[in-house]
């Protein structure tokens, strides 16, 4: 057994491209000064710093085994962890390991995004890559340590001997406590990601917990007890994680598993066999698994590193064609009011005349973008929800969708159509008709597509082989992964951008691909509409789903009661039915929910009856240049002022949960000494998401900002409160 120890701190690694080689160049006497050293100077862990020195990564082999540890300023972030992979044939690359090299190099630059949330994101970070042999096998696993965090990956290239490179089960672990609270979804269940968020334990983590507090799954046993990523930690060290996954291509998506003490395991989703977890050819390389580390939860909702573990986009691919937009859609009065149908009948929405009004409304408001569902043929009453329906055709309109002239009618207006792709889950038929149908968009000036993957059981993306014999994948391995890069690739042939619900969740693939616009992958707006999210999900988001990247949540409802009907035709109103919000929450929603696609999402009529509120909505830019986020705690309040790209206005939107709060707002990431106009729209006194949610109120005031300038908003019991400010 070999035990190997290198180290490696901020003081020398200056010279840390050097490699070393521990056969060749290491003697016997050299190892036992390093092992002597340690000992005497209590090192023993630190191998790598961040580029400030406050992050410090540990590696280490122990009887044959590979560990990492992190620690910030001297607390524990993770405590001694495994690392290795098992691949096909029993072969374990986590055992009987012995380090053949380290190398070491750094990087400091800056890139700029050609749209996001902030003009120039830094990437500075330290890399360490060791190179190790189990006698059988070579590999690396490289690290990386940034100030806001540390990622890792394993990359096992093509050598001689190995003809299999499946991989049919990781033991990445990030050894946490058990006390540690921990916000999350299940894996493995029914509904993909769209569930509310369980606030627990690490060791809580399971279906019993989330059946017996959050909602029942506890029929849903196919799967195992694991949560989804990114996984948000609050420790009782007072330090904030966030764990996920970026650079997710070939692969399958990574679930973390509980095991007791606080230690949790990646799981990744297996293929339909239940055994292969992926299934490569030549070589592997995992996706990154990063730790976001974060002194407190605003701090959390600064990092980019997601976006700094992807790469550019090739540079011979041209996306300058992908823009930033807001629509409207014909889609509320289908999901939200319950008024009209997807499906051909007396009240189907899509209707050429219905689409027009909507057309003249949106474009007279400059928005750039019109949604209509239910357009295609395929849609039926019965089209929900097993992945099992009649088929959709996706190049055929239904009798009474006149699309020649509707896109017509709309590109005069300078607006365009945005397809809808519902495919049910049902992918070998859309993969069969994809190319056809972006053709047919191009055709109709379409430049954004929604898809969507209902299909709402746990295991049940259906295969059918040659001989009509079917296999069931999961809705996140690797199987399906392929499928959503796939649709991104070949749209970006046809220069469409793609907006997907129910989607493989965001790892920063939007860096390379920015045509994969935005995505839900979260309970959003819908919810509010057939069901309810609740009065608390709003504000759980942004420490959750969002640390991973931009959702098409639909924000903008304005009629927050007595909006739904029983059904279509019937005219009575479902006096029950709520959403759990205030018209001044749903506008800060725009400014705390980055997206750079993001939809006005109710009724024009309803929109009528408060001009003042929807002039926010056209204001507030979807392309920013800077972010501060000036309040927060996870899942019960958050402020966050964003600076629009193309002038020097702010605006700022902030949430609370079912609890009413007064914030004073530090006013100081303004210019001192320069005048600003300010709008703010904010609930009243007596404004309540239940009883009273569709009052507010404008102030209206001019301010020259000093050191010390502030302001004070108190916000209703889930209510919110939404700023412009201009520079004067
Ligand atoms: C679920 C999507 O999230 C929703 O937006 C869409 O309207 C329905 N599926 C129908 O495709
Ligand atoms: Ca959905």
């Amino acid at each position: 057994m070999i035990k190997g120890f290198f180290k490696l701190n901020s003081t020398n690694s200056a010279n840390l491209n050097d490699d070393y080689n521990q056969k060749n160049n290491f003697s016997i006497i050299y190892l036992l000064l390093i092992f002597i050293l340690i000992s005497c100077t209590n090192t023993s862990n630190k191998i790598l710093t961040s580029p400030d020195n406050k992050i410090e990564l540990g590696f280490e082999i122990i009887d044959g085994e590979a560990f990492y540890s992190i620690n910030k300023d001297d607390k524990s972030v993770i405590k001694k962890s495994k690392l290795g992979i098992l691949l096909e044939n029993k072969l374990n690359i986590g055992k009987n390991l012995e380090i053949i090299k380290v190398s070491t190099s750094s990087k400091n630059s800056s890139w700029s995004p050609d749209f996001g949330e902030f003009d120039e994101i830094i990437d500075n970070y330290k890399n360490l890559d060791v190179s190790l042999s189990n006698g059988e096998i070579n590999f690396n696993i490289v690290f990386r340590v940034y100030n806001d965090g540390v990622a890792f990956k394993y990359h096992v290239p093509n050598q001689s001997g190995i003809t299999n490179y499946n991989v049919i089960d990781e033991y990445s672990e990030f050894n946490l406590n058990s006390d540690d609270t921990a916000w999350w979804i299940p894996g493995f269940s029914y509904r993909r990601y769209e569930f509310l968020y369980a606030e627990s334990a690490i060791d809580k983590i399971s279906k019993k917990f989330f059946s017996e507090n959050i909602e029942d799954i506890s029929y849903d046993t196919l799967g195992i007890d694991a949560a989804h990523t990114p996984l948000t930690i609050k420790k009782t060290n007072g330090l904030h994680v966030s764990i996920h996954e970026a650079k997710l291509i070939n692969y399958s998506s990574m679930t973390l598993a509980p095991r007791g003490d606080g230690k949790l395991e990646v799981e990744l989703y297996p293929w339909s066999d239940g055994i292969t977890k992926v299934k490569l050819e030549k070589e592997i390389i995992s996706p990154w698994r990063y730790i976001q580390i974060a002194d407190n939860s605003s701090e959390l909702l600064m990092s980019n590193l997601i976006l700094n573990l992807n790469d550019d986009p090739n540079e011979n691919k041209d996306f300058s064609w992908v823009k930033p937009g807001k629509y409207m859609g014909v889609w509320w009065e289908m999901i939200g009011t319950n008024e009209s149908t997807w499906w051909e009948s007396k009240y189907h929405g899509a209707k050429t005349e219905k689409v027009k009004n909507y057309l003249d409304f949106a474009s007279k408001h400059n928005f750039d973008g019109l949604l209509v569902e239910g357009w295609n043929k395929g849609w039926y009453p019965d089209w929900c929800c097993r992945g099992d329906g009649i088929p959709f055709s996706f190049t055929e309109t239904f009798d009474d969708f006149d699309i020649d002239f509707l896109s017509n009618y709309g590109l005069e207006r300078n607006i365009s159509l945005i397809g809808h792709h519902e495919t049910g889950g049902q992918i070998q038929s859309y993969e069969n008709q994809m190319e056809d149908a972006f053709k047919m968009y191009n055709k109709y000036g379409i430049k954004n597509i929604k898809t969507g993957y209902v299909n709402d059981v746990s295991k049940n993306i259906k295969i059918y082989d040659e001989n009509g014999e079917i296999s069931k994948e999961w809705h996140h391995g690797q199987y399906m992964v392929n499928h959503f890069q796939k649709v991104i690739d070949v749209a970006a042939k046809y220069k469409l951008m793609i907006k997907t619900h129910e989607p493989i969740k965001d790892t920063g693939l939007r860096r390379t691909f920015p045509n994969f616009i935005s995505r839900e992958g979260a309970k959003g707006q819908e919810f509010n509409g057939f069901s309810s999210n609740g009065v608390n999900h709003a504000t759980d988001l942004p420490f959750t789903r969002l640390l991973s990247g931009p959702m098409d949540y639909t924000p903008g409802v304005f009629q927050l009661n007595n909006f739904r009907y029983t059904e279509p035709g019937s005219g009575i109103i479902d006096k029950d039915a709520i959403i759990p919000s205030t018209i001044a929450k749903e506008l800060a929603l725009y400014v705390v929910y980055y997206s750079p696609m993001q939809m006005a999402a109710d009724l024009p009529r309803h929109y009528k009856k408060h001009p003042e509120a929807f002039e926010f909505i056209k204001a507030v830019p979807v392309d920013w240049s800077d972010k501060v986020v000036l309040n927060s705690e996870i899942s019960q309040y958050v402020t966050i002022a964003r600076k629009d790209k193309n002038s020097e206005n702010w605006f700022v939107g902030g949430i609370t949960d079912e609890k009413d709060r007064t914030f004073e707002l530090d006013l100081s990431f303004l210019d001192v000494g320069h005048n600003y106009k300010f709008k703010i729209f904010k609930d009243k006194t007596n404004t309540h998401w239940k009883e009273n949610p569709m009052e507010y109120e404008i102030d209206q005031f001019d301010l020259k900002i000093k050191n010390d300038s502030s302001t004070e908003i108190y916000i209703a019991p889930g209510g919110g409160f939404a700023m412009q400010i201009e520079k004067i």
